[in-house]
C-alpha cells in the first residue's frame, strides 16, 4: 500500500498553482449530461473523485473525451441506463449528483446511494424532501436511491438545514421543471455559486446563488456550454496552513481571495502576515502562532473542510485554543495521531477539541482516517521533528492532485514509497 514518507523541520517556501474547485467540479460534469448538445469543462482537477464519476457517467453512455488533464468534453445524448451504480460509484458522495441532474433531464434516475468520507452520518433528507416537492416519487431498495416523476413542477422549498449537496442536487432538478422554484436557507458556498452560473451558462434562469434564498425559473432545455471551474478554496486554504506550520513563506496562486476570507482572517488572528494581490495570496509564517477559537459554519463561515487543518497549527501555538465542529459529528477522529506526535488535545462532546499548544511535534507512523484529515496530518508530519509516515494516502488523493509533488516544489522532503525497502531508501536520502 501507498504511503508517503515525510521528513520534517523544513520551513515550506516558494508558490504553488491551486487547481480547480473539486467540489464544483463533481456537480458540474454530473449537470454537463443535462443537455444532449456538447459540453467543454476546463480546469477540472485530477483527482480520485473526477476520475471516478467520469467512468460512472461513461459506463451510462456519457461520451467522455479527456483533452488534455483537465479538460475534458461531454456529451450525454446517448445516455442508455438511468440505473448507476458500481463498485466505485458507491464510494464517493458526489455520485448522488446524478440523481439531480438525470430527474431533471429523464424524470427518472436510480443512483447508488453515497459514501465519500466516514466524518459523521451523512443524511439526505432534504434532497429527498426537495425532489418530493418538485413532484417526485422517491425511495430507497437495495442501496438505490429510486426516483421518478411524471412531471416536475416548480415549489417553493425550505430547506430545515444548511446543505451544499440538497441545495446542488434540487437546484439541478428544478432548472428543468415547470414554473417557479424558490429554495430558501440554501447553502451560500462558492461551489454552489458556480454550478450555478454553469447552468446559467447552458440556459438555465437560476438567481441568487450565493444568497440564502435561490430562485429557478424552470426552462424546457438546456444547450452546450464551454465553462471553466473556479479554484479549489480548501486546496488553497491548505497551503497556507502549510506555511503557518512550517514557519514558511508561501505564495498560493490562481485563487480567488474573497473565497478565502474566513481562512485569512484566522492566520492573521494566530500570527501569520499575509498579502493578497488579485489572484494570489502570501502567507509568511516568521513569529511564534497564539491560540484562537473557531467553529465550523456554512459558507461565509470557517469551513469545516479547513477544521483538521487549523487543528494541526492550533495544537503548535502558545496557550489555549477551542475548535468546535458544528456541520458534522464525526470529524476529529484524526486527533488521537496528533497525540502520538505530542499533541495535548481533548475532545469533549465529539463536537469540541480543547487545544493546550505544545511547543513541537515529534514524527510518527499516522493513518489518515479521511480527505482533509490526511491532508492535515501531512501538515503535521511537515511541522514535526524527524521521520513520519502517513498511511492510507488514497483518501488524499480524493481531493488534492498531486499533492505531494506540490510539495515537494516548495522544499518539502516528501515521498510516495511502496514497501519497506522504499523507506528504508528514503530514511538514509534525507539522513
Ligand atoms: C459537501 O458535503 C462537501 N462534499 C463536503 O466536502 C463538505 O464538508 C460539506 O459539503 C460541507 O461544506 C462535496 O461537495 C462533494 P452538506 P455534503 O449536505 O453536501 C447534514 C470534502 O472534504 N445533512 O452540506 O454532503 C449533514 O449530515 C468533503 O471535500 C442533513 O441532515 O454536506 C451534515 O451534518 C467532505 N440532511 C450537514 O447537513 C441532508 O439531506 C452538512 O452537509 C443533507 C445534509
Amino acid at each position: 500500500m501507498e504511503q508517503y514518507a515525510i521528513k520534517g523541520g523544513n520551513p515550506l517556501v516558494g508558490e504553488v498553482e491551486i487547481g480547480g474547485a473539486k467540489n464544483a467540479a463533481l456537480p458540474i460534469i454530473a449537470a454537463s449530461v443535462m443537455t444532449d448538445d456538447t459540453v467543454y469543462i476546463d480546469n477540472i482537477p485530477d483527482v480520485r473523485d473526477t476520475q471516478v464519476l467520469l467512468k460512472a457517467m461513461e459506463n451510462i453512455g456519457v461520451f467522455v473525451k479527456h483533452e488534455n488533464r483537465h479538460k475534458v468534453t461531454i456529451n450525454g445524448a446517448n445516455i442508455h441506463s438511468l440505473v448507476v451504480d458500481d463498485e466505485y460509484i458507491r464510494k464517493i458522495r458526489a455520485s448522488y449528483y446524478l440523481i439531480g441532474a438525470l430527474l431533471g433531464k429523464y424524470k427518472h434516475a436510480e443512483v447508488a446511494l453515497p459514501g465519500g468520507c466516514d466524518i459523521g452520518c451523512r443524511a439526505i433528507d432534504q434532497h429527498i424532501k426537495g425532489f418530493r416537492a418538485l413532484g417526485t416519487e422517491v425511495y430507497i431498495e437495495h442501496g438505490l436511491i429510486k426516483t421518478r416523476a411524471k412531471r416536475l413542477v416548480g415549489s417553493h422549498i425550505y430547506m430545515d438545514i444548511v446543505s451544499v449537496g440538497a441545495t446542488i442536487n434540487v437546484m439541478m432538478a428544478a432548472v428543468l421543471a415547470e414554473g417557479r422554484t424558490i429554495i430558501e436557507n440554501a447553502a451560500k458556498e462558492p461551489h454552489v455559486v458556480d454550478l450555478a452560473n454553469f447552468l446559467n451558462s447552458m440556459g438555465a434562469e437560476i438567481k441568487g446563488a450565493g444568497t440564502d434564498v435561490i430562485r429557478i425559473r424552470g426552462v424546457q432545455k438546456l444547450h452546450g456550454s464551454d465553462y471553466t471551474i473556479i479554484p479549489d478554496q480548501i486546496e488553497a486554504g491548505t497551503f497556507m496552513f502549510a506555511a503557518a506550520v512550517t514557519k514558511g513563506d508561501i505564495v498560493v496562486k490562481n485563487v480567488i481571495p474573497k473565497h478565502l476570507e474566513s481562512i485569512s482572517a484566522k492566520l492573521t488572528e494566530i500570527g501569520c502576515e499575509l498579502k493578497e494581490a488579485d489572484d494570489c495570496i502570501r502567507v509568511v509564517s516568521s513569529k511564534p502562532l497564539v491560540h484562537t477559537h473557531v467553529k465550523t459554519l456554512p459558507y461565509p463561515g470557517f469551513p469545516t473542510d479547513m477544521q483538521p487543518q487549523i487543528t494541526v497549527a492550533l495544537a503548535l501555538s502558545r496557550g489555549t485554543s477551542i475548535v468546535t465542529e458544528s456541520i458534522f459529528e464525526n470529524r476529529f477522529k484524526y486527533v488521537d495521531e496528533l497525540i502520538k506526535m505530542g499533541a495535548n488535545i481533548k475532545v469533549e462532546g465529539g463536537d469540541t477539541a480543547i487545544i493546550d499548544g505544545v511547543p513541537k511535534y515529534s514524527g510518527a507512523t499516522l493513518a489518515a482516517p479521511d480527505l482533509r484529515a490526511g491532508a492535515a496530518l501531512v501538515l503535521a508530519a511537515l511541522a514535526a521533528e524527524g521521520l513520519s509516515v502517513v498511511e492510507d494516502i488514497h483518501y488524499i488523493a480524493r481531493g488534492y492532485e498531486d499533492f505531494h509533488l506540490k510539495l515537494q516544489n516548495l522544499g518539502a522532503q516528501i515521498e510516495v514509497v511502496n514497501s519497506e525497502r522504499e523507506l528504508q531508501r528514503f530514511k538514509l536520502k534525507v539522513g
